[in-house]
């Protein structure tokens, strides 16, 4: 079977009219805007706020495409990374019919998009090194699946899923999309799946300026994948999903890629420090390998400890109740005076 996105759209949303917004009919800068019933005395701020923005954020797509080595034209922008999730599932699954795979334990919002969108979810757990189960995904691909989730590095376990399994699970996958979460590929040397989407026309690649860019107030996320997908994902979002601060922000922002780069060194860093003193501890059973700016580690009391860190106000994430998690907390990788009071709290722990 080879590739259709036709085929895989809901049949409704090929055939709709979507919302034409006044900056669709002009695209200009220059002249008088009475087409969008805006303030035209400017705004309640000291900075003018007035007019829409952009609504396909065209400068700052010139601008990451260089980055990430791909066309502007197969980025897509969104309110988070999470907006693309939710738009992809609204995209081609119909409620009550198609069903999505997604491989726990993973990032909670691909579980809770498609529930929203009353789509059923086929659960694969990872193996317990955190791997693809490829046999088993596979095997549970039926003709209602659309999607596949995989999250590499994976949250919450940190770990990247190997590339050959991934890949083997894109080619097996024609009648639906893959979709690669690299929130946290910045922190790894694993090569994005970005420049390879001309080869995986099924692959859709989301990143996001919460994590590695220190952007997460901006709420800017982004999905990759080919330009007919892209266009289909503008289709159906709402007219003006990023604002126009973010979009500002971001412009005026975005050559600042060394403080990227330096955040990253920094903080892989001092993820390194933090499992060399943690290794320490007898509270600590397991440090699970990660290539994100987070740590899944297993303690003999997992909940009491959390608890504990809490009322020091430090706050963590307990994901001991997770599957193939059990006594686990997820542990993000702080400034180093962050991590040396983390560690301090620990080791006074009884
Ligand atoms: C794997 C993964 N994907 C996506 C997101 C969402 O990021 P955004 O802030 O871009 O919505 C997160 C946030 O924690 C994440 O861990």
């Amino acid at each position: 079977m080879s590739f259709n996105l036709q085929n895989i759209v809901r049949q409704h949303i090929l055939s709709l009219a979507p919302y034409s917004s006044a900056r669709d009919e002009y695209t200009g800068k220059e002249g008088i805007f009475l087409d969008a019933n805006e303030n035209p005395l400017g705004s309640v701020t000291p900075e003018d706020w007035n007019r829409y923005p952009d609504p396909y954020q065209l400068e700052i797509k010139d601008k990451i495409a260089p980055i990430k080595g791909c066309r502007p034209s197969q980025i897509f922008l969104g309110n988070g990374s999470d907006e693309p999730i939710d738009l992809i599932i609204r995209l081609t699954c119909e409620p009550k019919e198609d069903n999505v795979i997604i491989l726990p334990p993973t990032y909670g919002m691909y579980e809770v998009s498609a529930n929203v969108n009353n789509i059923e979810i086929q659960k694969i757990p990872l193996t317990t090194d955190y791997q693809l189960n490829t046999e088993k995904i596979i095997a549970s691909i039926n003709p209602k699946t659309k999607l596949i989730f995989i999250c590499s590095p994976n949250n919450p376990t940190g770990n990247l899923i190997d590339r050959e399994a991934i890949i083997q699970i894109i080619e097996n996958f024609q009648q639906g999309i893959v979709i690669i979460d690299e929130a946290y590929n910045d922190f790894s040397d694993e090569p994005s799946f970005v420049p390879a989407l001309d080869k995986f026309q099924n692959v859709m690649v989301l990143q996001t300026f919460s994590k590695a860019w220190g952007l997460a107030s901006l709420r800017l996320g982004m999905a990759f994948g080919n330009e007919e997908l892209i266009k289909l994902l503008n289709k159906i979002k709402y007219p003006y999903n990023i604002n126009g601060l973010t979009q500002r922000a971001l412009l005026e922002n975005i050559s600042n890629i060394d403080f990227m780069k330096d955040s990253v060194k920094i903080l892989n860093q001092n993820r390194e420090v933090l499992i060399s003193e943690l290794e320490k501890l007898q509270i600590v059973t397991k440090i699970f390998p990660s290539d994100a700016n987070f740590l899944l580690i297993k303690f003999t009391e997992a909940k009491k400890i959390f608890d504990y860190l809490i009322s020091q106000k430090v706050i963590v994430r307990d994901r001991s109740k997770v599957i193939l998690c059990d006594d686990s907390l997820r542990i993000s990788v702080g400034s180093e005076e962050e991590n040396h009071i983390l560690l301090h709290l620990l080791k006074q722990y009884k």
